[in-house]
């Protein structure tokens, strides 16, 4: 399938209420720009059922088995969650090998936690994050050459047959955090043959930089590398350029969605995001080292843990955010940030 195929297929991006709300450039509602409706909580899903652990680096955040999901997000959506990202965290010591096999299994963590929140909240918008590094027994996100390098074609292949298990397991997107190169184009293309291209979202993790940020999420995830880094297939962050390349190729693939990670200290890049893909949403992930920080420094008095928090998210919305991902969700809905 060529290029000019796949953005034929506008009907991905719009196939939810909530997804084509964040189509609007201004929204004429109660509260301007909704920020509730941004808002995107991502959560940690074990193959242990009932598991329900504290991640130590990442204050309040758990891992959850999918027994403990439902019960947990009741009150948060009556609070007006609309939108989770998923993350699966195979515990279990087959669940790893070199190709990743077990990412999409029917009885794994993502496709379970996907049914189970689709049957109990049909309106929540559940994104699904498609990567290899939770269930490859090396951590790398993707399948790899002899010499350690991502093998590119395999990588892409493997990540298009996750996404289409995901998508008809029931999720509403799928938002590949990989970085192999032309996994846009084999996912949408996946998509379409599978017939599911016009409900499935695809949310690209264009411009993810490699860094210093991840850290608490591999804790909570299992997925650091056992040897080498990311920094071949993570954008090195200084480099502005190569950013706006993956938006305008990733657009040019059939991506619905362009996503900037971390967003924090890459406000420039939101900015940047929002002029090259300006008729796509923009997602900013907030990620665990940035909520990590922004806690660390108000349990040391540096300043107030709910305004440095709101400012950061204002910071990405005033950059170009039409959603934010953000481990924050719970306590700002649960103590009413929002309201005024
Ligand atoms: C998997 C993935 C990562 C994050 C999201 N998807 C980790 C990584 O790339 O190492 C990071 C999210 C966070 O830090 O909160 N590829
Ligand atoms: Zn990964």
């Amino acid at each position: 399938m060529s290029e000019s195929q796949v953005s034929s297929i506008l009907q991905g991006g719009y196939h939810h209420p909530l997804s084509r709300q964040w189509q609007a450039e201004r929204q004429l509602t109660k509260a301007p720009n909704s920020p509730q409706s941004a808002l995107v909580y991502p959560l940690f899903i074990t193959d242990n059922p009932d598991e329900e652990s504290l991640v130590a680096s990442l204050p309040g955040q758990y891992r959850r088995g999918v027994n403990k999901i439902v019960p947990f997000l009741e009150p948060l959506v009556k609070l007006g969650l609309r939108s989770v990202i998923l993350f699966g965290v195979p515990l279990a010591p087959t669940a790893k090998d070199p190709t990743g096999s077990q990412a999409s299994a029917q009885d794994g963590p993502v496709v379970q936690g996907i049914k189970i929140i689709k049957k109990a909240f049909p309106q929540m918008f559940v994104m699904a994050d498609v990567c290899l590094c939770e269930y490859t027994s090396h951590g790398h996100c993707g399948i790899l050459n002899e010499d350690g390098t991502l093998h590119q074609e395999l990588s892409c292949q493997r990540m298009a047959e996750i996404s289409v298990d995901y998508a008809r397991a029931g999720a509403d997107a799928v938002a590949p955090s990989d970085m192999n190169d032309g996994r846009i184009l084999a996912i949408k293309t996946g998509l379409m043959k599978a017939g599911i291209a016009h409900k499935t979202m695809l949310i690209s993790y264009a411009a993810k930089f490699s860094g210093s940020l991840y850290g608490p999420f591999r804790d909570a995830a299992g997925s650091a590398p056992s040897f080498g880094d990311r920094k071949c297939y993570q954008l090195p962050p200084s480099a502005r350029g190569l950013a706006r390349r993956a938006i305008q190729r990733d657009l040019r693939e059939g991506a619905d969605g362009i996503m900037v990670k971390p967003a924090g200290w890459f406000l420039d890049i939101v900015s940047d995001a929002k002029e090259i893909a300006k008729d796509v949403p923009i997602s900013c992930y907030q990620v665990s080292g940035e909520f990590a920080m922004i806690h660390a420094a108000a349990e040391k008095g540096v300043f107030d843990l709910k305004q440095a928090a709101l400012e950061s998210l204002e910071g990405m919305m005033r950059a170009g955010a039409n959603t934010i991902l953000t481990y924050f969700c719970e306590q700002i809905l649960k103590e009413g940030w929002l309201d005024q």
